[in-house]
């Protein structure tokens, strides 16, 4: 079977569940959600919406929101969980948005699988409102230059070519899918040249699910949270 979103759009949805991964679900989603309550939105665009769980956690916020997504088969899923919802077919390269048309911007774990991530910050910069906020998940950089777990002489993870940007090849639970990975220092330069001004930064540590697992998301730099500002 081929890599891709397409492809992969089914075991996807199967292993988001109703609650979502170990990552959403026992990392990510109490730290997002916390800094969309405290900051009072009006108007929400979630890029890279997949199949649409968080866009809905916003819409619950009662934040309007829309969701864009290059992948039908996830589209036609968010719609039908939210027939009321607003998700569309769209690539962050190339919002269809007037400037100036949000005062949040998401991206929650898309990063690392958008193509061009200059021209993707630079079109949800360009939709924010100033004063807006893009809150970004993402995998971190370390762990994204990992070579994987090895158990001897003791359990440890390998990284490894930290500063060459790379295609990875992906494949876990029938999904496969092509990642990039990219130094942090990439994405922070991108996001400064933007202008934008970080105002919140945290790299959360897990507060549920089985504890084997937890164990290994503290070990490994895995997850991180960014809050940037356009001035
Ligand atoms: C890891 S999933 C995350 C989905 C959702 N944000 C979530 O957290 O469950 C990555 C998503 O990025 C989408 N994607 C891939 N290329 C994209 C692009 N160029 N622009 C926007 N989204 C893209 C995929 O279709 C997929 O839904």
């Amino acid at each position: 079977m081929a890599y891709g979103w397409d492809e992969s759009a089914e075991a996807w949805i199967a292993s988001m569940g109703e609650s979502g991964d170990f990552s959403r679900a026992c990392v990510l989603d109490k730290p997002m959600l916390q800094r969309v309550r405290l900051g009072d939105f009006t108007s929400a665009l979630d890029v890279g919406c997949g199949e649409g769980r968080f866009s809905r956690m916003l819409r619950g916020l009662g934040v309007p929101t829309i969701g864009i997504d290059p992948t039908a088969k996830l589209i036609d899923e968010a719609l039908r969980h939210d027939p009321d919802g607003n998700y569309q077919m769209g690539r962050a390269e190339d919002l269809r948005f007037s400037n100036d048309a949000f005062d949040l911007v998401v991206s929650y774990l898309t990063l690392i699988d958008i193509p061009d991530a200059a021209k993707a910050i630079a079109e949800m910069t360009r939709v924010l409102k100033p004063g807006g906020r893009l809150l970004i998940a993402n995998l971190t950089s370390f762990g994204t230059a990992g070579d994987g777990w090895s158990d001897e002489p003791q359990p440890r993870f390998c990284i490894d070519h930290y500063l060459d940007v790379r295609e990875l090849l992906s494949e876990w639970d029938g999904i496969r899918i092509t990642n990039w990975h990219r130094p942090l220092s990439y994405y922070m330069r991108l996001l400064l040249d933007e202008g934008l001004i970080l105002r919140y930064f945290d790299e959360p540590r897990p507060y549920g699910g089985k504890p084997a697992v937890a164990d290994k998301y503290q070990r490994v730099p895995w997850l991180m949270l960014m809050e940037w500002e356009k001035p």
